[in-house]
This record gives C-alpha cells, sequence and structure tokens, in this order.
C-alpha cells in the first residue's frame, strides 16, 4: 500500500486532534481523480459538523482527513473517467462525508472538479472552491441577488465574507458590510460601499430596507437582521437554519443551505478571478505539517479571508 502524508483525527474533538502522519494514499473508485494536492483551504468550523465526521449513512468514518477545497494536479484515474487527464491542474470542493484535502494526495468524483485559475498560484486558488462557491450559490442561486438591489453581508471580512462581499458587488449590488474595525479599509477595498463596525455601534441604526443578507455570523445577528429588511426581502444564513416564525413576521424569505459541488460555477468563478474581477484572499499561510496549528488560529484574531495549507 503506497502511503502519504496526511493531518487526520482519530476522535471527534476540536484541533487538539488532529495529527500529521502517515496514511494511505487514497486508491480512484470508478469516476473519481486522484490530485496531488498543492494547497488546500480549511474552514474552522467544518470540525464541528456532524458530516466532517461520518458517511452519507451516518455512519463513524474515523479516522478522517480535514480541509475540503484545494487546488492541485491530477496523477491518476480511477475507471471510466474522461472529464479530466492526468497532468491537469484542476481545483474543487470535495464533499463533507469524505476525506479532504489536509493531505498530499485527495481522490474526488472527476466530475466535481474544475480547472483551476491560471493567473494565480494554488495557495490562492485553494481559497475558492468551498468559500466563493458559497458565497456565489447563496448570492445567486438562493438569493437571486439582481443588480441596484441593497446586500448586507454580515462577517465581510471572513472567509466567506470576502467573497460575497466581492460577488455582490461584481453582480451590481449596493454591498454594506458588518465585521470588526480593523477590517474596514480591507472590506471597503472589496467593494463594499458602507462598513460598518460592532465597535462603531449597532448596525440597525445605520441602515435599511436591505433587500439581501447573506449571513456569515448567525446567532443574535440573524434575529437582529429582519429589522433592517424590506417586506420580501431574502435572508440566507450561511451557520444554521434561521427561525421560520421571525422570518415570517418580518415578511421575509430565510434560508439556510450547505454548498454543494458544481465544477460549472466553479469554471465561471476561475475565469472571474483570470478577469481580474474576483481576488482570492488569504489569511494566512502554514505547511501541512503544522495543520493544527491552522485550525488552533481561528480562535485568534486574524488577517482577512482564508486560512491555507500548503502541501507542495
Ligand atoms: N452553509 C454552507 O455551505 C457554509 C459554507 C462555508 C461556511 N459556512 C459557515 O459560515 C460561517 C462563516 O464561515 P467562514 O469560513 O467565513 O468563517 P470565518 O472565516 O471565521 O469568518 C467569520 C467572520 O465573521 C466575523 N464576525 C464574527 N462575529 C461577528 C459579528 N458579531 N459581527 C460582524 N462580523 C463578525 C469574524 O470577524 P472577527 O474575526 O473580527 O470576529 C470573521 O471575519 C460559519 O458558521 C461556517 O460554518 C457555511
Amino acid at each position: 500500500m503506497d502511503m502519504m502524508m496526511a493531518l487526520r483525527a482519530h476522535t471527534r474533538g476540536g484541533p487538539e486532534q488532529l495529527v500529521y502522519e502517515q496514511a494511505p494514499v487514497p486508491v480512484p473508485r470508478p469516476g473519481e481523480a486522484l490530485v496531488a494536492v498543492h494547497a488546500a483551504s480549511i474552514t474552522f468550523a467544518e470540525l464541528t459538523w456532524d458530516q466532517s465526521w461520518t458517511t452519507r449513512d451516518g455512519q463513524d468514518r474515523t479516522p478522517v482527513i480535514p480541509s475540503h477545497e484545494m487546488s492541485g494536479t491530477v496523477t491518476g484515474l480511477g475507471a471510466g473517467v474522461t472529464s479530466v487527464t492526468p497532468g491537469a491542474e484542476v481545483y474543487g470542493l470535495i464533499g463533507f462525508d469524505r476525506d479532504g484535502a489536509a493531505a498530499e494526495y485527495v481522490a474526488v468524483p472527476a466530475a466535481e472538479l474544475a480547472s483551476r485559475p491560471r493567473s494565480v498560484p494554488h495557495v490562492a486558488a485553494a481559497t475558492l472552491p468551498l468559500a466563493a462557491l458559497t458565497a456565489w450559490q447563496a448570492l445567486v442561486d438562493y438569493a437571486a441577488l439582481e443588480a441596484g438591489e441593497r446586500v448586507l453581508v454580515h462577517g465581510g471580512a471572513g472567509g466567506v465574507g470576502v467573497y460575497a462581499v466581492q460577488l455582490a458587488a461584481v453582480l451590481g449590488g449596493q454591498v454594506t458590510a458588518t465585521g470588526s474595525a480593523r477590517d474596514d479599509d480591507f472590506v471597503r477595498g472589496l467593494g463594499a460601499a458602507d462598513f460598518l463596525s460592532a465597535e462603531a455601534g449597532r448596525f440597525e441604526d445605520a441602515i435599511s430596507g436591505v433587500d439581501v443578507v447573506i449571513d456569515a455570523v448567525g446567532g443574535a445577528m440573524t434575529e437582529r437582521s429582519y429589522t433592517v429588511m424590506r417586506p420580501g426581502g431574502r435572508l440566507v444564513t450561511l451557520g444554521a437554519p434561521p427561525a421560520e416564525d421571525q422570518a415570517r413576521a418580518h415578511g421575509v424569505h430565510a434560508m439556510f443551505f450547505v454548498v454543494a459541488p458544481d465544477p460549472g460555477e466553479l469554471a465561471h468563478l476561475a475565469g472571474l478571478v483570470d478577469q481580474g474581477r474576483l481576488r482570492p484572499v488569504v489569511s494566512q499561510v502554514f505547511p501541512l505539517s503544522e495543520g493544527r496549528r491552522a485550525f488552533e488560529s481561528g480562535r485568534h484574531p486574524r488577517p482577512p479571508g482564508k486560512t491555507v495549507l500548503t502541501v507542495r
């Protein structure tokens, strides 16, 4: 059996469970491609998701490999794959109920891969397939944002937020973002016309008539958002489903979804990057061997964007 280095957790828990160790190189099954990972991006909350620890039918699948977005090179093919060839430089979102990309190799359904943006390095490309796809699906597939509409992005400096702000602006929205005061200038630079920090006061006192809220923070931020929305507005929450009774009481369409692989949308996002219209935002970079420290860094203030593991 061929072996590789990987970041794994043998027991469900937080970053303290992550160990850098040898693991078997996955063997691509029919329809899958084996990808040599160059860079993989992490989502701090992923270790808290049930799906990160179980198979699709709910069975424990420890030891697990985290990190569900990556950029790399195809090195092997399972039976029946014709959509990619060895040597292709690809990027992709890896289903949450299977091993992720914090490893030298990952097996991925070939049909879920797209050509990576070529104008940026792997480290930057790896920040897109989960985070930017979540933002795109929230804005386009769920909120059906139209040009000219007023958009409020909660957590505009976060992994998803930096893409929600940029893509909402690309789609013609008038964007306001919330976050910490230290990120004000950066988030405005991504295309937010206004930035409301918690330090400066309550966002409810500064904005009204919002058409679309993309909520990457959750909790009280969700409930407080209803008062700034126009009747008929659309609220998309990313952390947990919104309370339906509250949404109904305010005449708001409230939605929650989990990002799904979509190679067509990934190809579109790669095009936006290569056209200079979407900027990958790398927060911090750690070598794979320091993956545990990368996950631990989520507990502290950090620069805007996504945290990345470099593999080769
Ligand atoms: N449904 C899906 O498919 C999907 C996909 C990806 C992520 N998610 C979820 O989306 C959420 C965000 O993920 P992420 O990767 O973007 O996380 P992240 O990188 O940790 O970003 C969260 C951002 O929210 C900001 N924030 C925290 N409290 C805030 C507040 N009260 N007001 C304004 N901003 C605040 C943080 O800023 P500070 O650090 O300055 O506090 C940070 O910039 C998580 O709940 C994650 O599970 C869901």
